[in-house]
């Protein structure tokens, strides 16, 4: 596991990610009943963008900060700035030291009633979140295997809420088959609950074959959401990243809708920039 957050923190899959995330959050909010977000794979929770890691690459440059002049936002969009600036205080307008990772940006929407799983593997991110949520009694932090724990942690007592299942791709086309497995017990545990899955997106034809299991399932709504900063034909780089969200809140298509087009807009590079939103299962 050589995999570090550190220095991929508010690039443009992360700007995706969480605010198709905060999306979720907000929507699962609507309802009054508390509900449970479990986070598989939770990173440290805070970066620093001024620290060593980030500021080698400096990816959050073509990600989180290219959005902070932005006018008329989507309403996720919206939201994650707020709480990016909130983070930062006076200097957010156009230096951002403190970038909230998933768990962060999760907690700072839940309410009271809600409830948070996090699931680290790596031991020093795992002492890293749990100093972050020592004194939030909503979060509990969990330094094993995402994959294992949802075994123990579906279905939650609230029975609704959101799984995110972010892993660092380290074993490539490998990761596929093993979110493919981890899926398939959590749907026994839990058919009703909503998964978001990120990927990358280096070369299409990477795809085809998730993409064809998530048709053939057995869960009833399939959407996904699709970025890409370059074109999809290098196995070299990142070209873009996309989200599947596994029995998606009504409407939610709408949202994805409206959302990806502005992240297009502002986060392509040079000339390129593609979106799509489709169903790949809709009942
Ligand atoms: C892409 S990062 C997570 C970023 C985080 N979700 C966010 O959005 O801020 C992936 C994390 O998964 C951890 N990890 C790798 N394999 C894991 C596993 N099997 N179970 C839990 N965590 C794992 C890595 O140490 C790394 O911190």
């Amino acid at each position: 596991m050589n995999y570090r957050h550190a220095y991929h923190a508010g690039n443009f899959a992360d700007v995706l990610k969480h605010s198709v995330l905060i999306g979720l959050i907000e929507t699962l909010k609507q309802k009054q009943s508390p509900f449970c977000y479990v986070d598989t794979h939770a990173g440290r929770g805070r970066y620093d963008l001024h620290g060593e890691e980030a500021r080698k690459t400096r990816e959050f440059a073509d990600g989180v900060l290219r959005l902070l002049d932005a006018p008329r936002l989507p309403a996720a969009l919206h939201v994650y700035l707020n709480l990016v600036r909130a983070l930062n205080g006076s200097r957010a307008s156009h230096d951002i030291a403190v970038y909230p990772g998933s768990p962060l940006l999760a907690s700072l929407l839940l309410r009271d009633e809600d409830r948070a799983q996090l699931c680290e593997l790596q031991p020093d991110e795992a002492a890293a979140l749990r100093a972050l949520f020592r004194p939030d009694a909503r979060v509990a932090v969990h330094e094993r295997d995402g994959y294992e724990a949802l075994k123990a942690l579906l279905p939650p007592k609230e029975k609704r809420g959101l799984v995110l299942i972010d892993p660092p791709f380290e074993a490539q086309d490998g990761e596929f088959r093993v979110i493919e497995t981890a899926l398939k017990q959590a749907q026994a545990r839990w058919p009703n609950g909503i998964y978001a899955v990120w990927y990358p997106i280096k070369l299409r034809q990477q795809l085809a074959s998730f993409h064809r299991w998530l048709k053939g399932s057995g869960f009833p709504k399939v959407v996904i959401a699709e970025l890409l900063i370059h074109p999809d034909n290098s196995a070299l780089r990142l070209n873009g990243s996309g989200m599947a969200i596994i029995n998606p809140p009504w409407k939610f298509d709408r949202q994805l809708e409206e959302l990806l087009p502005v992240l297009a807009q502002h986060l392509s590079q040079g000339r390129f920039g593609q979106h799509r939103v489709e169903w790949l299962v809709q009942d």
